[in-house]
Parts: C-alpha cells; sequence; structure tokens
C-alpha cells in the first residue's frame, strides 16, 4: 500500500493563527463494515448513503507555539469535554506522520453536533471527518499542492484513523471503503464516492431514524469489530459482503427497490447476528426495535410501498424510503412507530453531499 502520497509534502507558507470551520454529516451503512485489522484496515467492503441533517461541526482554531508536540483542548457545546480527549489524542498520535506541521501549533477544537449527544446516534463518523477535514484545510492552506481529489481522499484517509466509518462522509450521496474487485479505485484505506449511474429513484432518499434507546451503548463498537477477528462466520462473512455489494451495485444502477431493499434488511440483521454469535455474544436490539421492524414489513406488504430499515449498532431503527412517499410514511410513523421511541424522539433525515468547508 502506497502511504507515502499521504504524507504532506511541501510547506511554503509561514502562518501564526488562524481558524477553520468545517460541517460534516454522518453516514449510514447498507452494506455494514464489522470487523478490522491492523490500524482501522476494515475486514470487508462496505456502502454508506451519506446523510444531511445529523451533522457536527467543528471550529479548529490554531496558534503557533515553539515546542514540537501535540498540544490541543476541546470544547463540546462551548464546555471542556475532557472524556472527549483520549478519543481525539489517538486521532492525533495516529495522523501525526502524514500531517508533521499539527506538532508546531496548540489547537482549540470547538465542536457541536445537530443531534442530541445521548441520543444513541453515534457521533463519531460525522465529529472525526469534520476534524480531519479542517487538519487537511490547513494542509492546504500552508502548502496548497493538493488537487480536489487528493484533498478528499486525504480527509477521508485522516478520518478513517480516527474512526473507521467516518471515512465515509467526506462525499455523498454514496460511499464505498474497502477493496471491492469490481471497482478498481475503491481502497481500504480511504472510501471514494460510488463510480456507478445510480438510478433516479435514489435520489433524495429519506431516513427518519427512530430512537429507541438513548445513552450509552452497553457493548461499543470498538469490542464489537474486535470479537469478529475470532468469529466463526469471520471468512464467509467477507465472501457474503462482498457478494451483497455486487449485487446492491446491480439494484442501484437498475432502480430495483425490492431488491435493494432485501440486501438493505439482510445486511442490518446479519450485523446482529454477528454479534449474537460472537464469543462473548451480545445483544444491541430490544423489544421495541424488533416490534418496528414487524410494523415494516406489514406496511410494506399491505401498501406495496417500498419502505424498509437498517439498523447501526444499537437498538435505534433508519426507515428509509424514497421521498416521493414522504406523506403515507410520516403517517406510519406517526401513528404505528413513535410509540415504540424514547419519549417519541426521532430525528427526519435525508442523503446528503458530504463535507463543508464553511
Ligand atoms: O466506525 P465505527 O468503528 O463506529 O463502526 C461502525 C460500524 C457500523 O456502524 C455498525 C457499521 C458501519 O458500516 O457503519
Amino acid at each position: 500500500m502506497d502511504l507515502k502520497k499521504f504524507k504532506t509534502r511541501n510547506i511554503y507558507n509561514e502562518i501564526e493563527d488562524g481558524s477553520i470551520t468545517c460541517k460534516s454529516p454522518s453516514n449510514i451503512a447498507l452494506i455494514k463494515y464489522w470487523g478490522k485489522k491492523d490500524i482501522q484496515i476494515p475486514l470487508n467492503p462496505s456502502i454508506s448513503f451519506t446523510l444531511d441533517n445529523c451533522n457536527t461541526t467543528t471550529t479548529l482554531t490554531y496558534q503557533k507555539k515553539s515546542t514540537n508536540d501535540i498540544s490541543f483542548e476541546l470544547f463540546f457545546d462551548g464546555n471542556s469535554k475532557e472524556e472527549f480527549e483520549p478519543k481525539i489524542s489517538q486521532f492525533f498520535n495516529r495522523v501525526i506522520e502524514y500531517v508533521p506541521f499539527l506538532n508546531s501549533y496548540h489547537f482549540k477544537i470547538d465542536t457541536t453536533n445537530t443531534f442530541p449527544h445521548s441520543s444513541g446516534i453515534a457521533s463519531s463518523a460525522s465529529g472525526m471527518s469534520a476534524l480531519a477535514t479542517c487538519v487537511v484545510e490547513l494542509e492546504q492552506k500552508l502548502s496548497q499542492e493538493m488537487s480536489l481529489n487528493e484533498i478528499r481522499r486525504k480527509a477521508s484517509f485522516l478520518s478513517r484513523l480516527g474512526s473507521g466509518s467516518a471515512c465515509r462522509s467526506i462525499e455523498g450521496p454514496m460511499v464505498l471503503w474497502g477493496k471491492h474487485s469490481s471497482i478498481k479505485e475503491s481502497s481500504d484505506i480511504y472510501g471514494i464516492k460510488l463510480p456507478i449511474e445510480i438510478n433516479q429513484v435514489y435520489n433524495n432518499y429519506q431516513d427518519t431514524i427512530l430512537i429507541v434507546e438513548k445513552g450509552q451503548k452497553l457493548v461499543s463498537s470498538s469490542v464489537g469489530h474486535e470479537l469478529m477477528n475470532n468469529h466463526d462466520f469471520k471468512t464467509q462473512r467477507f465472501i457474503q459482503a462482498s457478494n451483497r455489494l455486487t449485487q446492491i451495485i446491480s439494484a442501484l444502477e437498475s432502480g430495483d427497490l425490492m431488491g435493494f431493499i432485501k440486501i438493505v434488511e439482510l445486511e442490518a440483521l446479519t450485523l446482529h447476528a454477528m454479534m449474537m454469535s460472537s464469543d462473548p455474544y451480545f445483544i444491541l436490539m430490544r423489544p421495541n426495535t424488533l416490534k418496528i421492524i414487524n410494523k415494516v414489513w406489514e406496511f410494506r406488504k399491505s401498501t406495496s410501498i417500498p419502505v424498509c430499515f437498517t439498523l447501526d449498532a444499537g437498538a435505534n431503527v433508519h426507515i428509509l424510503y424514497p421521498k416521493t412517499f414522504q406523506k403515507p410514511i410520516d403517517n406510519f410513523i406517526k401513528k404505528e412507530l413513535l410509540k415504540y421511541c424514547q419519549d417519541g424522539q426521532f430525528i427526519a433525515d435525508c442523503v446528503g453531499e458530504g463535507v463543508k468547508i464553511i
């Protein structure tokens, strides 16, 4: 793997201080990444929809200093957040060999999420991709040597070192991360915009996120990924995810919504099946997660409206559907599903275009 191309080349500009602000979205995987090796190399390729309304805005304020070390302070919604510092420290330590100029500055990181911190929606994808993009923008100010494509690749590459799925938040509407034989530009070390002609039925796809359970998950994603290393289905899972990727690409090109739905739901249930068959085993779904899934199946069967669900590593349910069906699905959600959400909470989101410099 050629990692040299991700190292900062020349620094031309002396910059004392300044600030950069980026807004970056979360994403929802359709083909799930579950299991990794080395430093954030996925065991299988994954595909996601980039989201829009669930996002993080980060301002990176930098000030030149004389010492040569990593130095930062972190604020979340204006308050100092020490418990998030280890994750940010780990990010800086992993990326420093690619962006050594970081050692010459003291950073203040101000970050806010549009979604509630304790809503059970992971903020690592949006948070890490926002921070990584700020770092790449600073590099661009210092050196101005990268094309737009190189900037995106590097932002995705650095994001991945912060949190694997974060590398899929830089672009939209759909991103592929992980080597796949049918797409030669695909890579294990960064995400790429899915290089296919996506059928227009997927334009402006909606994602209503039903908050079944707020708060900290019982088992973190990092622990879940780790358990895949000795999982009985590890080898088979790689083959399965790669095959499903081929199938979903074909459904995305042709507009075969029923084919799409089948793979998306299979993937969601497979993700949780792997958790339930890990050693030690665990369950992140809740009774209300299953009630919602059954209601979605009943509704789809009785109306033929192409709505489906997916899950991330938690109890919450993402309801995915084309914008044309917004009205009947809004009614269905209000009447039949919100009663299963904690405090009736949900987030209306849709497919978006990725990170923005503000
Ligand atoms: O990026 P992580 O380590 O938080 O892992 C994310 C894993 C899933 O959300 C369950 C699946 C995925 O592909 O995003």
